[in-house]
């Protein structure tokens, strides 16, 4: 009898973490990283597995999670955002769901500084000149953006990766505005102003970077009436996720110029992106790099399995439980 558990992968992963999952685990390869797993296919992988290992794009719903066999004790998700996966249904059946904090933080804190900066100074356009071999030569007025230095970074959510970036920002002499629930403690606020409100904090964003969770309550946050509270030519960085913006409202502001640019990194049903923010000249876009480097991805892995490994190998409570 082979007694070590049984993984199922729903994804490829980085060779470094599939190693360390096949010494400890009779590992179950994903058959194919793209298009993910889902709906029958990813009950199909998970049979007869004690853990399942899925990431953003596995569509956990609650249809699958109740056609998951019984064999099932824990999903682990390589991914600091759980948005993917009912966790009112799992919490229904009694199974543990585990994410990755901490690890991706300063990596996605990097790309939304990318966001701002590629917005601001018109980075996706100026590669794309260079790219068609049509760059005329400088000029006094040629692709003009937006200085950084010294304006307003509103940030929405002031957890780990909202901190992050705030750090970064200072450094770019920023003034830092914030919403969250809770208002940091001064040691940590550094001089960041915290506003009550969503609405409260919008007037006084140079740019404006999203750093929440997509719930029910943060879809469409930014809407119509919320961007009308930005000031005019404020920058909108998103890479916390897609429908936490109105893409449509976003879209009109940054044809009428409310809006002056917008980083993103994170799209509504991806990886479908709104053709207008690919026409658009004053977006900068990435496809969800946010967490895309190699230590990273390792360090999400080792810390998808350190979670399994507490439920699954030493029966333990797993250190990043979210259901
Ligand atoms: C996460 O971990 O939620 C990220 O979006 C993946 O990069």
């Amino acid at each position: 009898m082979d007694p070590k558990p049984v993984l199922a992968l729903a994804r490829v992963l980085p060779d470094a973490v599939e190693a360390r999952a096949a010494r400890d685990y009779n590992v179950r390869p994903a058959p194919v990283d793209h298009p993910p797993l889902g709906g029958d296919a990813l009950v199909a992988q998970a049979a007869g597995a004690d853990g399942l290992l899925v990431a953003p794009g596995n569509a956990v719903t609650a249809a699958v999670i109740g056609a998951l066999p019984d064999s099932l004790r824990v999903i682990a998700t390589f991914s600091v955002g759980f948005d993917h996966i009912d966790l009112d249904a799992a919490r229904a059946r009694n199974l543990i769901v585990t994410n990755t904090p901490d690890v991706l933080t300063d990596a996605t804190a990097d790309i939304a500084m990318l966001c701002l900066l590629g917005a601001a100074r018109r980075a996706g356009e100026g590669e794309a000149l260079m790219r068609a071999g049509t760059w005329a030569g400088w000029t006094p007025t040629h692709m003009m953006g937006t200085q950084v230095t010294g304006k307003r970074l509103g940030i929405v959510g002031m957890g780990r990766i909202g901190r992050a970036v705030a750090k970064r920002a200072r450094a770019f002499d920023m003034t830092i505005h914030y919403h969250d629930r809770t208002p940091l403690p001064p040691d940590q606020a550094q001089g960041a102003v915290h506003h009550d409100t969503v609405e409260g904090l919008l007037p006084h964003c140079d740019v404006l970077s999203l750093h929440c969770p997509a719930t029910p309550a943060t879809t469409g946050l930014m809407n119509a009436a919320r961007i009308a509270l930005l000031p005019r030519g404020a920058i909108l960085v998103n890479t916390a996720r897609g429908p936490v913006i109105d893409d449509a409202a976003v879209i009109d502001a940054l044809k009428r110029g409310h809006l002056g640019a917008a980083g993103l990194d994170v799209y509504t049903g991806e990886p479908d992106v709104h053709p207008d923010y690919r026409i658009l000249p004053n977006t900068f876009l990435l496809p969800h790099l946010g967490s895309a480097t190699i230590e990273t991805r390792e360090a999400m892995g080792f810390r998808a399995l350190d979670n399994l490994d507490a439920v699954l190998l030493r029966g333990e409570a797993p250190g990043n439980r979210v259901a």
